[in-house]
């Protein structure tokens, strides 16, 4: 089994390292190769995805990924910028579909911005279309107006673009992930304003028709937004585009606790999977030793699990992040009152801990 592990930039290394500490603590086999990618890359090689990181991701049964960005390149071309390597990393090995699971642990429940009892017991899945929408559709870019209001004018322009068959796999992924946890789906767009989304409502109505044990019932994207924080225990599996899925998960992400508890699983249709952390490099908090590596230790389990066939070793991970957080230990971003301030590291080290307590004990 080979692991391409691409840490990237800000706290991409320091939450990777904790992650490939937890995978060298199981008693499995891996190959690991790390590369450059994101800002990091650029600065050494001249490119955020340089042609040998690429190859090694494509090669890898599956790749870790810690995050990529920095406020520093942001003024470079678009096609330098951090952020292209994974988009280039998504749309190279066709990972199309992107699982966001927010599950708020029953010792973090206090540690959301959102009153205990609307997240206690929390569990709902948001999958996002990755390699389509506003994020891939061409033309874009910026031009002197030829027309509208202000003609002469510069203006910039992206295109919103789904493909019938781009919906159809999607809607498949939602509706055979819903078999297997409460039969429902909600499918979010914006069908009241965007043809792209019309298109979307239409064709997932008509695969669930594949699903008739299935239910599926349609939100537009700006009450789903209002609705998860709400009432967010209404959803089970959501079912969106690449931008409100973006959007949707990042706002999830608060009902579980932190941002730094939200792992993520991209696949393509072979299982070959990119897992990653939702949240970003965190420049802000980078080189502190103080982000929540809960979240990329969580994507290596979805990895385990989805890519590698190693279920087992999956729910050992989890179990001991549930430990861990049982037994006090917290980052910054989610202690409070009566729990044990740690750092990054040390984080890590307590599920390694657990992990290896209960190997010893049988
Ligand atoms: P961000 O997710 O990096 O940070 C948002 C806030 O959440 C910050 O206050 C940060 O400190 C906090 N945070 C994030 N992860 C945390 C963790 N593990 N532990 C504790 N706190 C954590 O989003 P941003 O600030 O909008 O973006 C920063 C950079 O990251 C940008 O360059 C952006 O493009 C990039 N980005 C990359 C990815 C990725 O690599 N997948 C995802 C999102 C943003
Ligand atoms: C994410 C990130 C990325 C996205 C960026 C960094 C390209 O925000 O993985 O959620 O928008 O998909
Ligand atoms: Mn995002």
């Amino acid at each position: 089994m080979k692991i391409a592990v691409l840490a990237g930039d800000g706290i991409g290394p320091e939450i990777t390292a904790e992650a490939v500490k937890v995978l060298q603590a199981l008693d499995l086999k891996f190959e690991m190769e790390r590369a450059p990618v994101g800002g990091c890359a650029y600065d050494a090689h001249g490119h955020p995805l340089p042609e040998a990181t690429l190859k090694l991701a494509k090669q890898a049964d599956a790749v870790l990924f810690g995050a990529v960005g920095d406020w520093k390149y942001d003024k470079l071309d678009r096609p330098l910028r951090p952020e292209q390597a994974l988009l280039g990393l998504r749309k190279n090995l066709g990972l199309f579909a992107n699982f966001r699971p927010a599950i708020c642990y029953e010792e973090l429940v206090g540690a959301s911005s959102l009153k205990p009892e609307l997240i206690a017991g929390l569990d709902i899945l948001i999958i996002r279309e990755l390699t389509g929408d506003i994020y891939f559709g061409q033309p874009r870019g910026r031009r002197s107006a030829p027309d509208g209001h202000f003609p002469g004018s510069e203006e910039a322009f992206d295109t919103m673009r789904y493909s019938r068959p781009e919906i159809e796999r999607i809607a498949h992924v939602a509706f055979q992930a819903a078999r297997k946890r409460s039969k429902r789906v909600t499918s979010v767009d914006k069908a009241n304003v965007l043809e792209t989304s019309q298109l979307w409502k239409d064709v997932v109505s008509e695969i669930a028709a594949q699903y008739p044990d299935v239910a599926l019932d349609h939100m537009y994207v700006d009450n789903a937004a209002m609705q998860l924080v709400k009432e967010p225990k209404r959803f089970d599996v959501v079912v969106t585009g690449n931008m409100f899925g973006d959007i949707l998960s990042d706002e999830a992400a608060m009902l579980t606790g932190s941002i730094g508890m939200l792992p993520s699983a991209s696949l393509n249709e072979r299982k070959q999977g990119l897992y990653e952390p939702s949240h970003g490099s965190a420049p802000d908090i980078a080189g502190k030793g103080v982000a929540n590596p809960l979240a990329t230790i969580l994507s290596a389990a979805m990895m385990l699990r989805f890519s590698l066939e190693q279920p087992e070793a999956a729910d050992r991970i989890e179990s001991a992040v549930k430990d861990v957080l049982a037994s006090g230990l917290r980052t910054a971003d989610i202690h409070s009152e009566g729990t044990k301030r740690v750092g990054t590291r040390e984080m890590g080290d307590a599920v390694v801990a657990s992990l290896t307590k209960k190997t010893t004990k049988g």
